[in-house]
Formats: C-alpha cells, sequence, structure tokens
C-alpha cells in the first residue's frame, strides 16, 4: 500500500490532488491548520475509495509547530508533497518566530518538514515541492506578479520592503532551488529518494488569490483573464489537471526515479522544463540550504546524514 502525506491537501490543487491519489487506492495524510476542512475530505476519501485518510494538524509558519506534527508520523511515507502555500497581500506581517510570512510558511517550513520526515520516506520515496512560474523573472509569470529577487534566506526572512507578489515569486525561486539542492545532497550520498519541483500552472480560481480585494479577485478569475494570460504567455492551467499531474509525480510510475528536475503543467500538458537561470547556481542553492538550517534551529541529531 503506497502512503503520502501532503501539505494543504484540503483545498484547490491539492484537494485535486488528493482525489486521484484515492482514486487509485493510495492512502493519504492530510497535514494542514483547518482541522475541520481535512476532517472533512478524509471523510469523503475514506468513504469513497475506501483508503486510509488520516489528518494531522501542522501550520507550515510555526517551527513549532512543524516540529510537532513531524513528530507525530509513525509510518512510512512513499511520497512527501510540499503543497501548500500563500501569497500574503496587505501589510507585511511575522511568524510567530519572527519570520517574515510568506517566507515562514511557503519556504522555512516545508525545509524544516521534509529535513524531519526524510528518515520516514521509503528508499524510493518521492519530495514534490510545489513551487510556481513566477519563480522566474524572466517569464511573463514572473514579471505580472513581481520579478523574484536575491534568494537569501536571511534577508528574505527580515523582508519588508518587498512587495507581496515580489515576497512570492522570490519564496518559490527558493523551492525551485531547495529541490535541486536536496537532489544534490542525496544523490552525493548515494540515496534513492527522488526530489523534484513542480509548476501547477496559473490556477486563479484556488484560494491562492483570496487575499486580493474583491474587484481584483474576480478580474483575476474571469474567463476574459484566462483568454488574455493565454494570449500574453501566462502559463495557464486548471485546477483538475494540476492536482491529476501532481499525483502522477507523486505516485505515477513513468516519474518513479526521475529527480533533480522541474515539472510544469500548462494547457493539459505535464513536461519537465527549464526553469530560472538563477536556480541552477549551486552555490547560492548551498546556501540557501546552510541559511535556512541556522534560521530552523536545525539540531544535529535532526539532520539525517543523506542531507548533509
Ligand atoms: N493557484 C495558482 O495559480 C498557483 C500557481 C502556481 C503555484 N501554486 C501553488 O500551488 C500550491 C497550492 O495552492 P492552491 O492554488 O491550491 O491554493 P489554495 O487553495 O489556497 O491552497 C493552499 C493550501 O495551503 C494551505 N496553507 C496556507 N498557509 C498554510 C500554513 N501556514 N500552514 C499550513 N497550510 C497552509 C492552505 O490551507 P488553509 O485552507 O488552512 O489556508 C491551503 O490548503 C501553493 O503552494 C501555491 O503557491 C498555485
Amino acid at each position: 500500500m503506497t502512503t503520502i502525506l501532503i501539505t494543504g491537501g484540503h483545498s484547490g490543487i491539492g484537494l485535486a490532488a488528493v482525489r486521484a491519489l484515492a482514486a487509485e487506492k493510495v492512502d493519504l495524510v492530510l497535514a494542514g491548520r483547518s482541522p475541520d476542512r481535512m476532517r472533512a475530505v478524509a471523510d469523503e476519501l475514506r468513504a469513497g475509495h475506501g483508503v486510509s485518510a488520516t489528518t494531522l494538524a501542522v501550520d507550515t509558519s510555526s517551527l513549532a509547530s512543524v516540529r510537532s506534527a513531524a513528530g507525530q508520523v509513525d509510518r512510512k511515507l512513499d511520497a512527501v508533497l510540499l503543497n501548500a502555500g500563500g501569497r500574503f497581500d496587505g501589510d507585511v506581517t511575522f511568524s510567530a518566530d519572527g519570520y517574515e510570512t510568506t517566507f515562514a510558511t511557503n519556504c522555512l517550513g516545508h525545509f524544516l518538514l521534509v529535513e524531519l520526515l526524510l528518515p520516514r520516506l521509503s528508499d524510493h520515496g518521492r519530495v514534490v515541492w510545489t513551487a510556481s512560474g513566477t519563480h522566474d523573472p524572466d517569464s511573463m509569470d514572473g514579471r505580472l506578479v513581481g520579478k523574484a529577487v536575491e534568494p537569501d534566506a536571511v534577508a528574505l526572512s527580515r523582508a519588508a520592503t518587498l512587495s507581496a507578489g515580489k515576497r512570492y515569486s522570490t519564496s518559490k525561486l527558493c523551492t525551485v532551488m531547495y529541490a535541486y539542492e536536496m537532489d544534490r545532497r542525496l544523490r552525493r550520498h548515494g540515496s534513492k529518494v527522488s526530489s523534484i519541483a513542480y509548476d501547477p500552472g496559473s490556477v486563479p480560481e484556488t484560494g491562492l488569490l483570496r487575499g486580493l480585494p474583491g474587484p481584483a479577485r474576480r478580474l483575476a478569475t474571469s474567463a476574459a483573464m484566462k483568454w488574455v494570460s493565454r494570449r500574453i504567455g501566462v502559463t495557464t492551467s486548471d485546477t483538475a489537471f494540476s492536482g491529476a499531474s501532481l499525483a502522477a509525480l507523486a505516485a505515477g510510475p513513468d516519474y518513479a526515479g526521475v529527480t533533480g528536475k522541474y515539472f510544469q503543467a500548462q494547457e493539459n500538458n505535464l513536461s519537465a522544463v527549464r526553469s530560472a537561470r538563477v536556480s541552477y547556481d549551486e552555490q547560492r542553492a548551498a546556501k540557501l540550504w546552510d541559511d535556512s538550517k541556522r534560521l530552523v534551529h536545525l539540531r544535529p541529531d535532526e539532520e539525517p546524514a543523506q542531507l548533509r
């Protein structure tokens, strides 16, 4: 039996992914911070597909919450899907640990979670880091949202002056670089675990834009805007295809053993594509990884040997 843990599996792309996985008889651990909504989805998956579906409380913006959640996972996992994430419009806010909310939620929490869960992953386990086409400052996706800046963990953890769009796109640049850096560390140690990055494409109808003012959100989710987005070169998709693609990357036989790559869903096509030029910078990625270790206060006894 295959078991997969996903963050943010009760809504949007994550929900479409867990429905597709449950239909393939995959057991699921739904990790997130909305217990009632997670329980409802777990009930639906159990009733509809006869799989095991459990919930795990985790707020990825809180290091204490991530440590507590990871400590409760006592079963073998075949994949970990780092899917939760948000764009945080309005005034800049900081997490309980004092880190800017976007970077804390999208990056540091998942970074710590994957360090702590690696010992639970099966020998050929898969880690899928949900990034975004916005990570690439040279792409239309990146230009529209706000070009990503230097992927410097310490600066980003304190970022008080960047726009919400830039905080988001830069968090996703860091996500791609985490995926690649994790892959390099795993390969150095002879591990068979894989680590890939995934862009689900622009799917404005999920909860991602809930922080935008009403009129801006309505415009972003309108059919006209989708048409314009396609015309100007935005990477567009829909919830069902992006969720099914995440499910395929997590458990599909076609992607077994595939690692160190960046996949993109676009118009019913899932393929490995090039990510931003800067994302291939190995020195920057190693620094991002090591700085992140310090920011999450990773103890030597928490760090798996394969990620050193
Ligand atoms: N939609 C797009 O156009 C698009 C494009 C590229 C990439 N993505 C990425 O795809 C992923 C899924 O997003 P979505 O579009 O499906 O949006 P969504 O429906 O808003 O889903 C985001 C999920 O993340 C969870 N989450 C947010 N903050 C969290 C926290 N602090 N702790 C735990 N969980 C948290 C949310 O839980 P709550 O319900 O509890 O808030 C929700 O389940 C995200 O990483 C997003 O950045 C989306």
